[in-house]
């Protein structure tokens, strides 16, 4: 029998708990034995929940229960989290997460934790929800050496694009429709800022790269600023907008990793990636490109990648080995200066002259105003090279193409 501790019912946390109970018998026959949960904690009350007895206030009576094996923090944020996920291993426990900002703040010192004591620390759910991607990018992408990794990482800024892109619908009613629908919070701002995703590029770049990546080392940028005018322009050309995160391996070791908003073309798979769903492209130097794609947030997909690491934790007791990187620091990454590529820029001058300065096709949409032009550079520049040309030209938007 191995018992279970599940910090925080939220949603989550109680879809956790509901998957637990509901597939009991099948998660044991996959465990070798019996998964129990015994502890629910969480300051709150739940009368009349089909767990009530295993509700406790007290992270005390967790940590100092022997019988403990496994602790799933489902709490968020990187306070509480962090000190109940340390005390948890310090005890001797494992922990399963699905706290993103928590792994890429101090994924470093807590797998290194795990490891000094013997146990595991996993978060399969930290990244594309119910989507696996950090099990096969640490296991069954193993022999490759992982040369990018790039995606959509973030279900609200999908949906409310999408929302943009098909519906018309400009970004603050798009927004406020994914509110509605539950799916971005009352304060959106670590969605659309891109800070989620910057979150989940940050754990897939240590985890394919070997070494901690810090959020704060990530240029992120959201969707806030993407008007409906650049979506059409970008329709004209058969493009779509999609917020990316994306780590790149430079030769020299470095990692040059970053959140933006892309033109991406509509060959590219990423483009039919619609509403909340998550896509991430694996290129590796033996497999060459795979893609992971799926619901990527939501109660119980989420569960489903978190029920998934307790029952490798169960089956492997005391045997599974920690994941475990290097750690981080200035020389681990490089900014995107040197990364050039294609641009979209919408300016607010005269069609000739962005044509004059960028050389580029110019694209088009309906109802554009005199004096706004919009086009695509043709030849891939650095961001300064860009910024150059466009100096004095009162650009009102900029956007990287994707390859
Ligand atoms: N807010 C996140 C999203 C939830 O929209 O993708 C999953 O991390």
């Amino acid at each position: 029998m191995v018992n279970v501790a599940i910090l925080g019912f939220g949603v989550v946390g109680s879809g956790v708990a509901e998957v637990l109970a509901g597939h009991e018998d099948s998660i044991a026959r996959k465990a070798d034995g019996l998964i129990q949960l015994k502890y629910i904690l969480d300051v709150r009350e739940f009368p009349g929940s089909p767990f009530a007895e295993c509700f406790v206030k007290d992270f005390a009576v967790i940590e100092q229960d022997p019988e403990v094996d496994i602790v799933v923090e489902t709490i968020g944020g990187a306070d509480m989290a962090l000190d109940f996920t340390r005390r948890a291993l310090a005890a001797g426990k494992n922990v399963v997460t699905s706290n993103k900002e928590l792994v890429a703040t101090h994924g470093y010192e807590l797998t290194q934790l795990a490891m000094e004591k013997g146990v595991c620390y996993l978060f399969e759910a930290s990244v594309g929800g119910g989507i696996p991607i950090i099990r096969p990018l640490s296991q069954c992408l193993a022999a490759n050496e992982i040369l990018e990794i790039y995606g959509i990482l973030n279900g609200t800024t999908n949906y409310i694009l999408t929302r943009m892109i098909r519906g018309g619908l400009s970004f603050e009613t798009a927004l406020k429709e994914a509110q509605d629908n539950g799916y971005a919070e009352r304060d959106p701002s670590a969605d659309v800022e891109g800070h989620d995703a910057c979150r989940k590029i940050c754990i897939l770049a240590a985890i394919a790269f070997g070494r901690h990546i810090y959020p704060d080392q990530v240029p992120t940028e959201g969707i806030t600023g993407i008007t409906l005018a650049d979506v059409d322009y970008a329709d004209g050309v058969g493009k779509k907008i999609k917020l990316l995160g994306r780590a790149i391996r430079r030769k020299d070791g470095t990692v040059c990793a970053y959140v933006a908003p892309h033109l991406v073309d509509s060959n590219d798979p990423l483009s039919g990636v619609e509403d909340v769903f998550n896509a991430i492209s694996v290129q590796g130097d033996a497999i060459g490109d795979v893609m992971f794609y799926g619901r990527g947030a939501g109660k119980l997909p989420t569960a489903s990648a978190v029920v998934a690491d307790v029952i490798d934790v169960a089956k492997n007791m005391g045997h599974r080995k920690a994941m475990c990187w290097e750690p981080g620091g200035k020389d681990a990454v490089r900014g995107t200066d040197q990364l050039a590529s294609h641009w979209y820029v919408r300016a607010g001058v005269a069609a000739e002259t962005l044509r004059a300065a960028l050389g580029g096709k110019l694209l088009a949409r309906r109802g554009s105003g005199e004096g706004e032009a919009a086009c695509i550079t043709n030849e891939s520049l650095t961001r300064v090279e860009l910024d150059e040309k466009i100096a004095g030209l009162n650009p009102l938007s900029v956007i990287r193409v994707l390859n």
